[in-house]
């Protein structure tokens, strides 16, 4: 594996990789690897000759107040777990190479990045879809892996790339790869390591709670009940807040009240010991006239 850090050398590289016409997959990353990247990084093995990786901590899409400083730094330890995967590239760069001095621009998605988690983290996806419109730039992969995790990330991505024509001449596809979830559900995170024991233990009701609200919905009842009975569960569980919990148009995100025919998400980020949780499922089953 190679491990480049500035943009000389990860235009070299990339050229060397792409030398017989070989396809290159970019799996965007902010490090403290877990097995959920690594199962991007093997889903992007699947689809492309070569695997790149980036690791970059983006400050930009952090808020005041948020968890910049203290988000793990573990370059070493994920470079030998990437090195075992097999990937080609590490593409490491500094803030300075990311943000050079004078950086004055920034990418805004409307309609996706406004409700939910950008609701909560104003400014937040200004800077994920900036920074992931420069990763698109720098490497120039065929495709790129994200995690369905972060739902309404994958949908801020997808619009810019739509609407930026990143998808041509490069990115010809954006992959979303499925949840990896811990043994009692929880969806894998960086940052499920800030939990104690207690407070991992009780962040296991989220996917429990979720799943329990899923079926209310899908067999028919109130929304809003379902969604509120959701809330009290994990508020009684030790959850402190919750920032939301709403069913939305799985592609368009547009929070709903009553079911639709579409693809549905169940998608909620609530708040454990000052750690932000977020997760999303598919809801679907049976139409309200087909129980009828
Ligand atoms: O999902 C993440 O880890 C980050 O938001 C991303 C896509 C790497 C951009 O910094």
């Amino acid at each position: 594996m190679q491990t480049v850090s500035t943009l000389d050398m990860l235009r070299k590289t990339v050229t060397s990789l792409r030398q017989s016409g070989e396809t290159l997959a970019l799996v965007p990353t902010m490090g403290a690897l877990h097995e959920g990247h690594l199962t991007l990084v093997r889903e992007a093995g699947k689809l492309a000759d070569h695997v790149a990786v980036s690791i970059f901590v983006n400050p930009t899409q952090f808020g005041e107040g948020e968890d910049l400083d203290s988000y793990p730094r573990q370059l070493a330890e994920d470079s030998a777990m990437l090195e075992a995967e097999g990937v080609d590239l590490l593409w490491a760069p500094t803030a300075s190479v990311m943000y050079p001095q004078g950086f004055a621009s920034s990418i805004s998605v409307e309609g996706v990045s406004s409700g939910f988690c950008g609701a909560a983290r104003p400014g937040h996806f200004d800077g994920v879809a900036t920074v992931v419109c420069k990763l698109f730039n720098q490497v120039r992969p065929d495709i790129a892996c994200f995690g369905e995790k972060d739902w309404q990330q994958l949908a801020v991505i997808r619009t810019m790339a739509r609407d930026l024509d990143l998808t041509f001449p490069h990115v010809s596809a954006i992959h979303g790869i499925a949840t990896v979830r811990e043994a009692d559900g929880l969806a894998m995170s960086s940052r499920n390591r800030y939990l104690t024991p207690e407070l991992r233990e009780a962040a296991g009701t989220l996917p429990l709670a979720m799943k329990e609200a899923i079926a209310r919905i899908e067999d028919g009842q109130d929304i809003t009940r379902s969604l509120a009975a959701l809330e009290d569960e994990l508020l009684g569980a030790g959850f402190d807040t919750v920032d939301y919990a709403d069913l939305a148009d799985a592609m368009s995100l547009q929070p709903l009240e009553q079911r639709i025919e579409r693809p549905m998400r169940l998608l909620v980020a609530a708040r454990i010991g000052g750690t932000r949780l977020i997760d999303n499922m598919a809801v679907g089953g049976k139409l309200p006239e087909a129980r009828a």
